[in-house]
């Protein structure tokens, strides 16, 4: 869906955020952007949304170079999720913030309600309608915007940092919100994070950006089996990685792969203590007789 070439991007005031990145986003992925804070995340996102002049390099769109479509065009087509949400949210209650989009679009009122009364059904706010935007909590707040986005039916959803500042079950239930929102309504994420170890666990693919480049790309287990690179980014390792890493390299205990939740790493250490116990079982029976 999304091809990135080569691309750079200097500020105007001489700071170079972006440096050469290359990434592919195909059409029903789960893609993170994984990166200490400066190493370039909103920037990317930004420009994949066409909002910098003065991009080097190519991104295209669909096949389509973004440089020739309109703005209208790629908003069409990509929704924006700012990492504040009180960036994004302006009308005066829920229901007309959500409703600005599909109104723009030319849509009757009734349809408007259908696509408001949906759209806050998907991000659990249905009976908020008349509530103040500024009333709502934080994390209220950011559903509210994927809300906006839905609304219009965006296809694909640029997130900058959408875990950013939630609790921890804030932060779980965003990411089964938008995990939902890939797998069961076909929705294209992308999404920037500094988060190590919750997010990784429900992505496809994981690159890391540092100062502007991209240094590893690939399935979350792929990139979390290098904890040297990790630490050369300021990044640590997602606990588990690290734990079994540990248990791997230091103790050499074999794992066919690094696990990322507890259930998995559970999994892997019961199957390695089993096999354990059948070999010292069939040792025994072998002394026996
Ligand atoms: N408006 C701006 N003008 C100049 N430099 C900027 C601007 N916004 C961001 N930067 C710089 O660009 C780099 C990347 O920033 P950013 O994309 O915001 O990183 P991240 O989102 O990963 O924290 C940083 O060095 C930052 O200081
Ligand atoms: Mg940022």
């Amino acid at each position: 869906m999304y091809s990135v070439k080569n691309v750079s991007y200097k500020y105007p005031d001489g700071t170079s955020a972006l440096a050469g990145i290359n990434l592919e986003v195909r059409k029903g992925a789960f893609v993170g952007l994984l990166g200490a804070n400066g190493s370039g995340k909103t920037t990317l996102l930004r420009a994949m949304d066409k909002l910098l002049k003065g991009v080097e390099g190519r991104i295209r769109l669909s096949g389509v170079d973004i440089s020739t479509l309109s703005p209208k065009e790629i908003y069409k087509k990509v929704g924006l999720v700012f990492q504040n949400p009180d960036d994004q949210l302006f009308a005066p209650t829920l229901f007309e913030d959500v409703a600005f989009g599909p109104l723009n679009m030319g849509f009757d009122d009734n349809e408007v309600k259908q696509r408001v009364s949906a759209a806050l059904k998907e991000v659990e706010l249905t009976g908020l309608e008349k509530k103040s935007v500024h009333n709502l909590s934080f994390g209220q707040r950011k559903r509210a915007c994927i809300a906006g986005l839905l609304a219009m039916g965006h296809e694909m959803l640029l997130l900058d940092e959408p875990t950013a500042g939630l609790d921890p079950m804030g932060e779980y239930r965003m990411m089964k919100l938008l995990q939902k929102l890939n797998k069961e309504n076909g929705v294209t994420i992308v999404m920037a994070t500094h988060s190590v170890d919750l997010v990784p666990v429900f992505l496809d693919r994981l690159y890391i950006l540092s100062k502007g480049r991209i240094t590893r790309g690939g399935t979350p287990e792929e990139v979390f089996d290098a904890p040297e690179d990790m630490a050369n980014i300021k990044l640590r390792l997602p606990h588990i990685a690290e734990l079994i890493y540990k248990l791997k390299h230091e103790d050499e205990i074999h794992f066919d792969r690094i696990p990322l939740t507890i259930g998995e790493a559970r999994r892997e250490i019961l199957k390695i203590i089993e096999n354990k116990d059948h070999r010292a079982q069939n040792t025994d029976s072998r002394g026996n007789s």
